[in-house]
């Protein structure tokens, strides 16, 4: 099998910390859809190209396992059945157990509050003049997170959400990407991160019982009832936990690489207020309307092609299996990097260029098979997807309608940052002002 480039000894560790998907994109132009990764101690083998998309929602299903790879983490936090790190039909009972819960239509439905939310957030950024986009993006996406949850129960501290997102972060560090040590876990700063994560979940899950809501929360108390052996009182707690983690860093991020994109191309701008204005004569525009509108539609898709926050998932084989010409055994670890068709210029022309029109007739590039695949694929292909296009075409939609502004730093373009998944860097500072 063919080896991604490296040092003696340390492998690829240092490429693969500093910028993990340009080494990626890199070596599957130069080695093609399967080759190895060393990195100090770690090794695993990567599946790239249209053909891992399809192996992994196809042949690949029932050898690709997940508990392999999140399994670390369900067992540190003691919910050994939390959706992500499950297979086979147990998974499914969960994905079908929240359906209906994370979709545009829960967005639609809750789109006067999702717009409150946000302009709130926006102006207060606003108010102080210039400000960093990563801290802004995450405490707005959020709140939003949390409003769509729960149905509209007000919202917890921010320091307490910030503190759910920084021990995930340092988790994702040292147990599953081996960028820390696993001692890192023993520090005072995590362990503090960690007990008021713990101890908002458990104010989330005791309110939500004192008084059941609708949606996600409801449904995590509901399974605890009629499939109580997928819930345990951990497990509640992941279930709670789960689409924070999930959702908060990868729509944080796409926001923000949109306001970098957006208020740095005054021609996209005016398209985009040409198109926006008129949705917002009878109130909040409809999910429906928002996806209608091309332009829009097709700048928050072109950010998902071009900054895919999570780029690749991660797997363990569960049995020996064959793919590209190459046998993989058993036990290894594998990355699927799902979007590596996204900047392979086979399928998207000049791909690292920010250009929404390949996404509008009549180039519409992403009109081939099994290659635009932001959400992932396979049994766990995102269940927040409905929930997080809504969220960024609402989002885009209202910053277009009510702001004005200018990308104040970085003079060029943005430095690569993994936070764990792609997001905008600190540096990163934008000026808004109410149109
Ligand atoms: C830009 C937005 C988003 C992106 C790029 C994204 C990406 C992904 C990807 C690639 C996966 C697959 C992970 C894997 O196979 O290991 C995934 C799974 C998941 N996502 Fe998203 N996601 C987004 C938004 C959201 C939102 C808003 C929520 C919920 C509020 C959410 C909830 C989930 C859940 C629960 C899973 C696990 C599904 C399962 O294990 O079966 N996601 N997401």
């Amino acid at each position: 099998m063919p080896k991604g480039p490296g040092w003696p000894m340390l492998g690829a560790a240092w490429p693969l910390l500093r910028d993990p998907l340009a080494y990626l994109r890199d070596a599957y132009a130069s080695l093609g859809p399967i080759f190895e990764v060393g990195a100090a101690h770690r090794s695993f083998v990567v599946l790239a190209g249209k053909q891992a998309n399809r192996f992994i929602a196809g042949a690949g299903r029932g050898a690709l396992r997940s508990d392999g790879f999140w399994g670390r983490f369900a067992a540190h936090r003691q919910c050994p059945h939390l959706m992500i790190a499950m297979d086979g039909p147990d998974h499914l009972a969960l994905r079908k157990l929240y359906k209906d819960d994370l979709t545009r239509a829960v967005v639609d439905a809750r789109r006067e509050d999702v717009a409150a939310v946000t302009l709130e957030q926006l102006d207060h950024a606003a108010d102080g003049g210039d400000f960093g986009v990563l801290d802004v993006v995450r405490r707005l996406v959020s709140r939003q997170v949390h409003d769509l949850l729960s149905h509209g129960a007000p919202p917890p501290p921010d320091e307490a959400t910030e503190a759910v997102r920084e021990s995930f972060r340092w988790e994702t560090n040292a147990l599953l990407l081996g960028k820390w040590p696993e001692l890192a876990l023993r520090l005072p700063q995590y362990r503090r991160h960690a007990q008021r994560s713990e101890a908002l979940l458990e104010e989330l899950v005791a309110s939500a019982r004192e008084d059941p809501p609708a949606g996600w929360f409801a449904h995590t108390l509901q399974g605890a009832e009629t499939m109580p052996e997928l819930f345990t009182e951990g497990d509640i707690r992941g279930g709670f936990l789960l689409p924070f983690v999930a959702g908060v860093d990868t729509v944080g991020a796409t926001l923000g690489f949109l306001l970098h994109e957006v208020l740095g191309d005054p021609e996209l701008l005016a398209r985009l207020v040409a198109a926006v204005d008129p949705l917002f004569e009878d109130g909040v525009p409809t999910y429906s309307a928002l996806k209608g509108t091309p332009v829009l539609h097709a700048t928050v898709r072109e950010a998902l092609r071009l900054y895919p926050a999570a780029f690749g998932v991660y797997r363990r084989a569960g049995s020996t299996f064959r793919f590209a010409d190459h046998e993989v055994a058993e036990g290894r670890d594998v990355l699927v990097f799902t979007t590596s068709t996204h900047t392979d210029p086979q399928y998207f022309a000049d791909p690292l260029r920010f250009d929404v029109d390949r996404f509008l007739p009549p180039r519409e590039e992403h009109k081939q098979s099994a290659v635009f695949a932001p959400f992932g694929g396979g049994p766990h292909v995102c269940l927040g997807a409905g929930m997080g296009m809504a969220q960024l075409l609402l989002g885009l939609a209202l910053v277009v309608r009510h702001f004005e502004g200018e990308v104040v730093a970085p003079d060029g373009p943005l430095r690569p940052f993994y936070d764990p998944s792609l997001s905008p860097p600190p540096e990163l500072r934008i000026r808004l002002s109410r149109r």
